[in-house]
């Protein structure tokens, strides 16, 4: 599939309950929200944050969505319902030659099991494959992350790697899981993300 020669600065992806969206500047309160919290933060290898942290990353990710060709996606993850931002997700282009990105999703620990990381999941996936053009997706999650886990498997992705305590977090070695779904095994699967970009 080829890139479509869209204006990709500014990326909304809808699901059935979610708006993923751009970061704005006015997203710090929200976003540290969830950063700063330790629960939400730990089997991840940053946080909890400091706000200074949050910052950082905000200012970062605001960044990519000036790159040109644009590389990384940071998406807000908002609530349709109530406006609400419960969290992040992203999609980074690994490699272009290849077509091969990696996904990410982080979401405030009071929003867990509703299903909207899967549904999230989901979106990033179809606008890496229909968007993109992407032949892969990646993602990686702490061996001990089964909820992670889950999610990567509920949207069609097989395990390809076990790495052994590959990672030193929060006073302890992990082991990672490396999951993967490539394009004709998402089109085979005919995923309903029921996502619409603009
Ligand atoms: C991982 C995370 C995004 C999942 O978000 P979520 O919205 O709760 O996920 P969903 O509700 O879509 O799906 C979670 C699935 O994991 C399952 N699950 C949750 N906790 C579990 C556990 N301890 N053991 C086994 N399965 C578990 C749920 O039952 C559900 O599966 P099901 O639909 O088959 O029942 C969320 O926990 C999170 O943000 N964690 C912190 C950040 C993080 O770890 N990000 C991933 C980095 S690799």
């Amino acid at each position: 599939m080829q890139m479509k020669p869209k204006d990709q600065s500014t990326v909304t992806m809808k699901t059935k309950r979610l708006t993923l969206r751009e970061f704005h500047d006015s997203d710090l309160p929200a976003v540290h929200a969830y950063a700063q919290d330790a629960e939400t933060t730990k089997y991840l290898e940053w946080g909890p944050n400091t706000l200074k942290e949050t910052t950082v990353f905000l200012n970062e990710s605001l960044g990519f969505q000036k790159e040109q060709p644009r590389v990384t996606f940071d998406m807000a993850i908002i609530v349709d319902g109530d406006q609400k931002l419960i969290g992040a997700c992203s999609v980074t282009i690994l490699d272009k030659k290849k077509r091969i990105s990696a996904l990410g999703y982080v979401l405030h620990s009071k929003a867990w099991g509703q299903g909207y990381a899967t549904e999230a999941a989901n979106a990033l996936a179809k606008f890496a494959f229909e968007e993109l053009g992407m032949d892969k997706i990646l993602a990686t999650c702490d061996a001990m992350n089964l909820a992670s886990e889950r999610v990567m498997q509920k949207i069609g992705m097989r395990k390809e790697s076990e790495l052994a305590k590959d990672k030193f977090i929060k006073g302890m070695y992990r082991d990672t899981l490396v999951y993967s779904l490539d394009q004709a095994t998402w089109t085979a699967l005919n995923a309903s993300a029921d996502t619409v970009t603009d």
